[in-house]
């Protein structure tokens, strides 16, 4: 077949119409009629010329040495299709990681604006997966207590009487100032905790006196010595502050478990690098694993270290469950040493991160539900349930998040990305580009101008409050007085069309004792039995 000639095919016909065109211009100009408009055409035309000579002759991108200037307009669609699909596209339902109305409840109640819903609801309640919570024919009145409990097991001196809803784990570095300040007054002002994150303890946590829960990682951040390891004196000295309620150790979370993190030396300006005790310029290092301990024993015995250098304040660790057998072993550890950490946080699989793999973010790590059960049951089957409380995280939004996983075994309740909406974040999804639009994760001051942290810090407050009184509502409806009274038996899922399902049948509980008696649970026999004490590895099984 006859083709046509190379500057006349479609995919050129573009480029040889502005080097045409311009040609055109540029002989007029020159031999015919000199004037100001050919003049003034032959600007945009000749850069466009060099545009799309610069296209063909460029070896990184092979559609726009076969699509010279065309090719471009992919990449501007490329560029804005999120904000395509966000603003035209989506419905009610639609919008990942956080659908459109699960925003939308947050910016109400951050707002305080009308946030009910007329006409009935959007959900297909006949479609699987659908949970519903059961209300009582006896409602009670709907309490106006802050729903509150206390942190601190019997080796703890100082237990922290906390909130049920709480900031959830965020470094300063992922946020920026303003946004750590903004949360730091809401929390002081709804007497709620605000966590660090393991960026550091930072200027912007203690302006305010916000109630802080010291997160550290295995970078040791504002606890380090020169070459990464922790140090106690720093430590010591830091998480005796009156601010500091609880001291906790990250082990993992849900959205990168079992990877470290590096933040670029270009990003480690001044402010990072005083807070997280490394030197400017560099890259930071948070390595994939602890240098402090390697053994389920030696973790113990690091939370207790924490706990006598923060003068007896609860001290716990985070982490996304993984193999089974290690948080069993650190279990049997509890039994062996008699040491007891005062809480654990489980974070689920589906929560955030400034930046991760796609790996890591999509595959690896137990999802809060399975999780959180998980923990729960065998803390019961150690009998060690009661002196230890579990705090729950991963895309917790509504009252009804909180209520479903305080029945599933949680006494308290964590939200980031929820808190991050309530400051503005309109789910840009460009958090890891640090051209944040609305100033929460940014280290760029002109973007940071953005967060006008008088009103994103009462919009924090507010956020915290109306939840708390939702969560109120529901407790009341379902005839109870407190949420701590939420047990599996009042939610129910579909799992089929046709079935339904009680989360107490989905989520059967393990007998007081049961893993030290051995009597029998496989759900978690097998991994008992792969579980040492002295290693986190797997111990051979009998044949
Ligand atoms: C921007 C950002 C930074 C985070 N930084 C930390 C961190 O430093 N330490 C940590 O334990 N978790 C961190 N997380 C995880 C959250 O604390 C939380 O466990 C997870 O996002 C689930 O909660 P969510 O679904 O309410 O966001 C971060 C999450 C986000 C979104
Ligand atoms: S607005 Fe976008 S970039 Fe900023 S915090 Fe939210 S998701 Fe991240």
């Amino acid at each position: 077949m006859r083709s046509w000639p190379l500057p006349l095919q479609p995919r050129f016909i573009a480029y040889t119409a502005v080097v045409v065109i311009t040609a055109i211009l540029l002989v007029d100009e020159i031999e015919f009629f000199p004037s100001i408009y050919a003049a003034l055409l032959l600007v945009p035309f000749g850069a466009l010329v060099l545009i799309g000579t610069i296209d063909l002759v460029q070896k990184k991108h092979a559609v726009l040495r076969n699509y010279p200037l065309t090719a471009h307009i992919r990449f501007i669609l490329e560029e804005i299709r999120p904000e395509i699909r966000q603003y035209f596209l989506e419905s009610e339902k639609d919008g990942t990681p956080f659908s459109r109305d699960k925003r939308a409840i947050v910016y109400q109640r951050a707002k305080q604006a009308l946030d009910k819903r007329p006409f009935g609801t959007q959900n297909d309640v006949y479609s699987s997966g659908y949970e519903w919570l059961h209300h009582s024919i006896a409602p009670k009145p709907v309490a106006k207590e802050p729903f509150r409990l206390v942190i601190g097991g019997p080796d703890c001196t100082k237990p922290y009487s906390a909130s049920i809803f709480n900031i959830s784990a965020m470094s300063f570095g992922a946020l920026s100032p303003n946004a750590v300040r903004a949360l730091n007054i809401g929390a002081k002002k709804g007497n709620f905790a605000h966590d660090t994150g393991e960026g550091g303890y930072s200027p912007y946590h203690r302006e305010h006196g916000g109630d802080i829960i010291w997160e550290i990682g295995s970078g040791y951040f504002s606890c380090r010595n020169g070459d990464g390891t922790f140090c106690a004196e720093k430590f010591e000295q830091a998480a005796r502050c009156d601010q500091v309620k609880m001291v906790e150790l990250k082990l993992s979370q849900g959205a990168k478990p079992g990877h470290g993190g590096v933040l670029p030396g270009a990003k480690v300006n001044r402010e990072i690098a005083a807070t997280r005790g490394v030197p400017v310029g560099v890259d930071c290092i948070s390595p994939s694993r602890h240098s402090a301990f390697a053994t389920p024993i030696e973790m113990l015995q690091f939370i207790a270290t924490m706990r006598r250098l923060s003068g007896g304040k609860p001290a716990g660790f985070k982490l996304c469950v993984g193999h089974q057998w290690e948080f069993l072993a650190i279990c049997k550890a509890m039994l062996e040493t008699g040491i007891y950490p005062d809480f654990i946080v489980i974070d689920g699989k589906e929560g955030g991160t400034g930046a991760a793999p796609l790996e890591f973010t999509d595959h690896l790590g137990m999802p809060l539900r399975e999780g959180l059960n998980f923990v729960h049951n065998a803390l019961i089957g150690i009998n060690a349930r009661d002196r230890i409380r579990l705090g729950a995280s991963g895309k917790i939004i509504s009252a009804f998040d909180i209520a479903r996983v305080m029945a599933l075994g949680a006494d308290w309740c964590n939200a980031a990305r929820g808190f991050m909406f309530a400051l503005g974040c309109i789910q840009s999804l460009s958090c890891h580009t640090d051209r944040c639009p609305t100033g929460v994760s940014t280290q760029d001051r002109a973007r940071q101008r953005a967060l006008v942290i008088p009103d994103k810090s009462e919009r924090v407050f507010n956020f915290h409050r109306s939840t708390i009184e939702s969560v109120a509502e529901l407790v009341a409806a379902a005839g109870l007085d407190h949420p701590d009274e939420f047990a599996p038996a009042h939610f129910s899922r579909r799992v089929s069309p046709h079935e339904v399902r009680s989360f107490a049948e989905l989520y059967p509980p393990l007998e007081p004792g049961a893993l030290i008696a051995g009597n029998g649970d496989k759900r978690y026999q097998a991994a008992w039995a792969m579980a040492s004490a002295r290693e986190f590895r797997a111990m051979p099984q009998a044949a």
